[in-house]
Order: C-alpha cells, then structure tokens, then sequence
C-alpha cells in the first residue's frame, strides 16, 4: 500500500516508484520524509553510463581526455605510479568501483561463513563508515523518531543522530552499574558482560511505538566490548520476538572495528550475518569498510550493506536507488584512489601477513593492560568497564576532565567522555609504554 504522508504531494515521480516498491518491502515502516524524496536521476550519470556503452565520441561527464586517456598531471602520475589515470583521476561510478564492491561482497561472506545462509546486496560505496551512517539516518531517521544505541556510545552518533536528523538518541546501558572491575572487586572486566535486561526493557518499550531503530557497535566503541556467543544469541533472539510481536525492527551494524576481536569466548562473525536472515519485518544494515579492518584511516571509504528475509531483488534495488540519491545529491561519489589503492592492497600477497602481524601487535597491547588491571588493585573511585576488543578500554570515574587534564600534564593524552567516562585508545600506545601509562592513570585519580 502507498500511504501519502511527509510531503508526498511534492515528490518526483522516480521517487513515487522507488517508494511504491519500498513500502511493501520491510524497509517501508522506516523511510523518513528524507529518504521518501530521494531518488536516484535519470541525469548525467545515467546518460554517461548509457554513452560509455555504445558512442563514439563521450561528450557526457565533466571530465576532460586525450588520446583516451584522461588528462593527468605529471606530479601525480608520479605520485602514483602504481595507478592509472583512470584509477586515479576520473570520477567513481556513484555507488563505487564495481570490482571494489565485488571483492569486498566477497571478503564479507569469507569473513562471516553464515552470511551464505542470508541474502544481502552488493555494497555500496561511502565516503568512511560515518557517513554511511549519516545516509542510513537521511534514509531511515526523522525528526523525533528515536534510535536506540549501547550507552557509552561513539560521541559522533549524537552529532548524525541528533543535531544532524533532529532524533532522540535513546541510550541502553550496555552494563550494570557494578559490571567491569571496581576498586573493591577481582573481577578483570572480562567475566561481567552486557545488561542483557537493559536491552530487552529498552527494545520492549520502543516497540511501543511501532517501530524500533537501533544501532549495534562490536567490537564496541568506547568500551571496547563483543558480546560473547550465548550474548549475542540473547540479543537476537530479542530483536526476532520482537518483529515476531508484529513491530518492524532496523538494525544497524556498525562494524568500524570488525576482526579484533582478542578472547575465545566472543562472537567472530558480525551480528549483520543472524539479522540479514533473522524475519521479514527485521532490515539489516551493515556499515563497514577497511578504515580500520585494513589500517586506512584516512581513505575515507567504506560500505553499506542491506540484508532482510523482507526484500525482494526489485526492493534491494530501489534502496540502492535511495542511497545513491543521498550520495549524488552530498559528496556526489567517493574518492576514486582510495578505491583502487584498498583493492588492489585485499589482493596483495602480502597483505594477509601484514594483517596477522598487526593484529598480533594490537592483541599484545589489549594483553598488556588486561595484565596491568589484573596485577594492580584498583584505586576507589575507578571502575573498568568490561571490553575484550577493538581499540579501546574505557574507566568509569568521577571528576573525569579534571582527571584527563592531570594526565596531559603528565604527558599523556586521553579522551573524557561526559562526566563520567575517560576512554584510552590502548591501540595507539606501545606495548612496552603501557605500564607506565596505567600507573600513571591509577595515580592520577
Ligand atoms: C564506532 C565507530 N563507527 C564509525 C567510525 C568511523 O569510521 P570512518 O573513519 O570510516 O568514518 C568510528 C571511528 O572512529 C567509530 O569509532
């Protein structure tokens, strides 16, 4: 059924069709006034495409050529030996370079082996995990609508989700007050996990509304916690009784630190592989990409996935129309190097080892503060939140920014997270300066 509401009347007709297919599909029940206007056009981009296909001479994209060949600085064709001009210069297709998007599809299923069992689309192209997630809040996220996300949660959500969309970031509490290690406790912040209850009390009084919208982060970000297997099933088996209870649930999968994951005990597989298959009122996405999984920080590209027991070929086509149209109509395409450059890097020999070798680097790191927290008692008035991956560990403390000024006087450089959290990128610091780090914390508080 095509309901008319948000601004319906104004819409283009591109858009009427693309929404017309959506709304019988389980991404309907989540379009924002946004997402119902966007659409892909039948603009230069398509009449580029249709050109590149069959004609002579290419007088369609703004680009300019040579002998074939796009025009390139000398600097740069330097620069850039290992690229061709058309890898380096020329614009991307707006959902990204097709074998980019192929290899990663690729990578995915390798990485999660349950993905077989789900359907999902061909990843699009954005420019780093965080604006695909801006683009799932355009599409999915209105004003007042609320998201729910794990409390801590990464500081940038509440600039996409409440000052850029105008929601209601709607915190769980990922742990109980007394998880994690506490100056009285012995608990090394690896045996307390998830407030499972807190999840389940946040998803049953959001389904009130009619629909829920959620966002996961594991391995976690500021925490630096991965559910364990039988969490993590919990926390599926929530979200599936909850779409079986007739309320449609969107669950994003923010997967920036997927792969570091330290401890036997945590889930390997990313939870987009259980909700891409989960139930027909269940919309998967998965925002992932190699910013962090291959050490490019600064390529700005990543990808967007849908996966739903709820979509058809023609609905994934039609969300892969609305996204392109936040694309086309923001940043246009993403960076056509950084596309080639993280291509060609997945298919290089020595990649693999290059991996393992920083993992085992990251682990060691991980290690060294697990040890230092279980060797030292706790000074009052500091608590570890659990965590076991990715990146970070986080303290929950009181007086935080007094705390974090105190230890960049002594040279160390922290992040306070409101008043009550001081996260510590321990990937960032030396095995060997970790001690010392740590001591200096302890002392400090
Ligand atoms: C949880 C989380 N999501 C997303 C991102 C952003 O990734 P990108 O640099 O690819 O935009 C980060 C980066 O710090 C993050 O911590």
């Amino acid at each position: 059924m095509v309901t008319l509401m948000k601004h319906e009347a104004a819409i283009n007709p591109l858009a009427l069709e693309l929404n017309s297919i959506l709304d019988k599909s389980s991404a309907g029940p989540f379009l924002s006034a946004l997402g119902r206007r966007l659409f892909f056009p039948r603009g230069i981009i398509a009449q580029a495409a249709e050109a590149k296909k069959t004609a002579r001479v290419n007088a369609t994209l703004g680009m300019a050529f040579h002998d074939g060949q796009p025009l390139i600085l000398s600097a740069l064709a330097r620069e850039l030996p290992g690229l061709k001009p058309e890898e380096s210069v020329v614009y991307a297709p707006t959902a990204g370079v097709e074998v980019f998007r192929l290899a990663w599809k690729t990578g995915l299923l390798q990485k999660n082996p349950s993905l077989k069992e789900a359907d999902f689309s061909l990843p699009v192209v954005v420019p780093g995990i965080a604006s695909g997630i801006s683009y799932i809040a355009d599409l999915f996220l209105d004003h007042g609508e609320t998201m729910l996300a794990g409390d801590p949660w990464w500081d940038n959500y509440s600039l996409i989700f409440t000052e850029r969309r105008g929601a209601l970031l709607k915190g769980i509490p990922l742990f109980a007050e007394s998880a994690g290690t506490t100056g009285s406790g012995t608990d090394s912040g690896l045996h307390s996990g998830l407030d499972i209850g807190a999840f389940e009390k946040a998803l049953k009084e959001e389904a009130a509304s009619g629909t829920v919208r959620i966002i996961l982060n594991f391995p976690q970000n500021p925490s630096g916690y991965t559910p364990t297997a039988a969490e993590a099933d919990t926390l599926v088996r929530l979200v599936k009784d909850t779409a079986i209870s007739g309320v449609p649930v969107l669950v994003i999968c923010d997967d920036a630190y997927f792969g570091l994951f330290y401890e036997e005990k945590t889930i390997k597989e990313s939870l987009f592989s259980r909700f891409a298959s989960l139930h027909e009122k269940v919309l998967a996405v998965k925002i992932d990409g190699p910013t962090k999984e291959d050490y490019v920080w600064g390529f700005r590209t990543a990808f967007v996935s849908f996966g739903s027991k709820g979509l058809d070929e023609a609905s994934y086509a039609a969300l892969e129309k609305k996204l392109i149209g936040a694309i086309r109509s923001s940043v246009s395409c993403a960076n056509t190097p950084a596309q080639y450059l993280a291509l060609k890097t997945m298919n290089d020999p020595t990649t693999q080892a290059d991996k393992a070798a920083f993992f085992a680097m990251l682990r060691g790191r991980y290690l060294a503060v697990k040890r230092f927290i279980e060797e030292n008692p706790l000074p009052r008035g500091l608590q570890v939140l659990p965590f076991n991956s990715g990146y970070f560990m986080s303290f929950r403390c009181k007086a935080v920014e007094q705390l974090r000024q105190t230890l960049l006087k002594k040279g160390i450089g922290t992040i306070a997270l409101g008043d009550e959290y001081l996260r510590v990128t321990f990937a960032a610091i030396e095995e060997t300066d970790i001690p010392e780090v740590y001591r200096a914390i302890y002392s400090s508080v």
